[in-house]
C-alpha cells in the first residue's frame, strides 16, 4: 500500500451488512486514498457485489453497524444519485436493462448534463458501442456488449471513485483489452500520487490486471476483509492454494 497521511478518499469501518435479514457483511475496513487502485477478491457469495451495492446505496442492502465517510462526508447519509454527485460510480456485474431509456441518455445523466454530443460519440468509439447509443440501454445487448456499455457511462461520468464489477465476466480476449483499455484510461497513471481518479476493482481471474496498475488486493472472506497483499501475488497463491488456504497464511494471520 502506497505510504500517504492524506484524508482517505474513502474510509469504511466496522460495515456489516445484512440482506433479507441474513447478515452477508461482518466488519468491513477499508480505507481507499485519492489515486489508488484496489482490487477485491473473493469466493462467489461472499459479498463482493454486495459491499460495492451498498457503497453506491441500492436499495435492499441493510447496513446494522459500521461507518462509511467519502471525502470526510458521511456517505450512508446520502441518496443514490447524490453519491453518484459526489463522485462514485459503478460499472455493475450483471448490468440491468432499462426500458425506454437510451445508451446516449444514460451516459449523459451520468455526466451531470454536462456532456456535449461529440464527447458520447468519443467515448463510444473508444468502447465500441456507437452503434448501441441509441438502444435501450442494456436491452438485449450480449454480455460483452452490456460490459462495454458500462464502461462507456462510467467514462462519461468519470467519477473520483470507479467501482468495477468483474468487468471481464463473460468478455472474449479482444474486448477485455477494449475494457481494460478504458478501466487504464480513467485510472491512468503508473504511481497513485499521480491518478486522478481511484478505483476498486472486482475480479476472479486478473485478466484485466494486465491493463491497470493496481496497489493493493484483499480477499473478502467470511464477511471481512482477511487478508491484503499484491493483487498478482494474492491470485497466485489462491490459485495455487485456493481461497481457504490463502486466507489463512501467515503473512495476514500472523
Ligand atoms: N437480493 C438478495 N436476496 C437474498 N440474498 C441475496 C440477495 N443479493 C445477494 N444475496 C446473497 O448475498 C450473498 C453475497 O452475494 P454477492 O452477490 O455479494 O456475492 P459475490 O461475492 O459478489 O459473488 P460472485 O463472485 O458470485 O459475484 C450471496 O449468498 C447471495 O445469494
Ligand atoms: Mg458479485
Amino acid at each position: 500500500m502506497p505510504e500517504t497521511t492524506a484524508v482517505p478518499l474513502l474510509e469504511v469501518t466496522g460495515l456489516h451488512v445484512s440482506i433479507s435479514g441474513r447478515e452477508v457483511l461482518r466488519g468491513i475496513d477499508l480505507t481507499i486514498h485519492a489515486g489508488e487502485t484496489h482490487v477485491l477478491l473473493g469466493p462467489n457469495g461472499s459479498g463482493k457485489t454486495t459491499l460495492l451495492s451498498t457503497l453506491v446505496g441500492l436499495p435492499g442492502y441493510d447496513v446494522t453497524s459500521g461507518s462509511v465517510t467519502f471525502k470526510d462526508a458521511d456517505l450512508l447519509a446520502m441518496s443514490v444519485d447524490k453519491r453518484a454527485r459526489a463522485g462514485i460510480g459503478l460499472a455493475f456485474q450483471r448490468p440491468p436493462a432499462v426500458r425506454g431509456v437510451r445508451l446516449r441518455q444514460v451516459m449523459e445523466v451520468a455526466a451531470g448534463g454536462s456532456i456535449d454530443a461529440t464527447r458520447v460519440d468519443t467515448i463510444a468509439e473508444e468502447l465500441d458501442v456507437a452503434a448501441m447509443l441509441e438502444r435501450d440501454v442494456n436491452l438485449g445487448f450480449s454480455g460483452g456488449e452490456a460490459k462495454r456499455s458500462e464502461m462507456a457511462q462510467l467514462l462519461a461520468q468519470e467519477p473520483e471513485l470507479a467501482l468495477i464489477d468483474e468487468p471481464e465476466s463473460g468478455v472474449d480476449l479482444d474486448n477485455i483489452a477494449v475494457v481494460g483499455g478504458a478501466i487504464a484510461h480513467l485510472l491512468k497513471g503508473d504511481l497513485a500520487s499521480e491518478r486522478p481518479r481511484a478505483g476498486l476493482i472486482v475480479t476472479h481471474t486478473g485478466h484485466i490486471l494486465q491493463f491497470v496498475n493496481a496497489d493493493v488486493g484483499h480477499v473478502l472472506f467470511d464477511g471481512r476483509l482477511a487478508c491484503e497483499g499484491n493483487p498478482l501475488d494474492l491470485i497466485d497463491d489462491i490459485v495455487s492454494h485456493g481461497y481457504e488456504k490463502c486466507v489463512e497464511c501467515a503473512l495476514c494471520r500472523p
